[in-house]
């Protein structure tokens, strides 16, 4: 595995999302063995980052992911999980009880990350900042950072944040560039900010001609091409989701794909 070290916190390039794990916006019990096999596949195969959200299957995402854990028999500390708070509760009261809800789904007396979610337009962030800040503080968070933000929302949750932010959290793949034409990507990496790509591969593209070509000359597919195009840019962590055991092994499998500066120009180009 490739690693990720900024502000002395080390990050594995290729990390787990959970969303559709225990539900979509619903929790979905009937599904409970399938999301906690796809967590247990996860976890055997070394994933140590999990992605999750107090909106993900209404908390029920966490509470299945803090279950794995615990029936894995993992110390806390093995594992590194991001939690979301959700853009209607960026009040001060609010982002505490999120937060503390977050907690008690999860089993854990912290998180190693905690996000906003999402932008909210009437959003007070100074009054956001206060408490997160205080989470900070009281050590129930050990790291913040903002997801979905543009490069004026960046800039400001940065100077808002008594401890660096440790990243922002965008849509980023081949075929999904507005993270890079927007300038936030170049703003991260000069300023130690973790991009963290999400929906890394979900998109028609990956069942493209070219792509397909290039991927098996390579002996890969073109899903883990994709994440290795990823990967390869400083800065760049991404987790993506997925059920199926092998899929599963190859992203992980995709961090170690070396790419030339040939072959990312070839790539760049092919999502143009
Ligand atoms: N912050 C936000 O607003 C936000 C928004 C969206 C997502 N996220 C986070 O990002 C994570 C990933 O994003 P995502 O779930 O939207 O999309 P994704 O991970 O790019 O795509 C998931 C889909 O791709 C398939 N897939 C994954 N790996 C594959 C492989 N190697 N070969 C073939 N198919 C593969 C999966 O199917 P199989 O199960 O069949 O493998 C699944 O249908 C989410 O789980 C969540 O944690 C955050």
């Amino acid at each position: 595995m490739k690693f990720e070290t900024v502000h002395g916190i080390t990050l594995p390039k290729i990390g787990f999302g959970c969303w559709t794990i225990g539900g979509e916006a619903t929790a979905d019990p009937s599904q409970d063995e399938r999301s906690l096999a796809a967590l247990r596949s996860a976890l055997a195969l070394g994933y140590t980052h999990f992605d999750t959200a107090e909106y993900y299957a209404a908390g029920h995402s966490e509470e299945l992911l803090g279950q794995a854990i615990r029936q894995a028999g993992l110390p806390r500390q093995a594992v590194f999980i991001t939690s979301k708070v959700s853009p209607n509760h960026l009040s001060y009261d609010d982002v505490l009880r999120s937060c503390e809800n977050s907690l008690r789904r999860l089993g854990t007396d912290y998180l190693d990350l905690y996000l906003i979610h999402w932008p909210e337009r009437h959003m007070n962030l100074p009054e956001t900042f206060r408490a997160l800040n205080r989470l900070v503080r009281e050590g129930k968070v050990k790291h913040l950072g903002v997801s979905n933000f543009n490069l004026k929302l960046l800039q400001a949750a940065c100077a808002l944040s008594e401890t660096p932010l440790l990243t922002n959290q965008v849509p980023y793949s081949l075929p999904d560039r507005s993270y890079v034409k927007n300038g936030v990507l170049d703003y991260c990496q000069k300023n130690d900010i973790l991009l963290t790509a999400y929906s890394p591969v979900k998109s028609r593209f990956f069942k493209g001609k070219k792509l397909a070509e290039f991927a098996r000359q390579r002996g890969v597919t073109p899903f883990q091409v994709g994440l290795a195009w990823l990967v390869h840019q400083p800065r760049v962590i991404t987790i993506p989701t997925s059920f199926n055991p092998q899929h599963q092994a190859e992203n992980l499998a995709a961090a170690e794909l070396m790419l030339t500066d040939d072959e990312m120009a070839f790539l760049n180009g092919l999502a143009e």
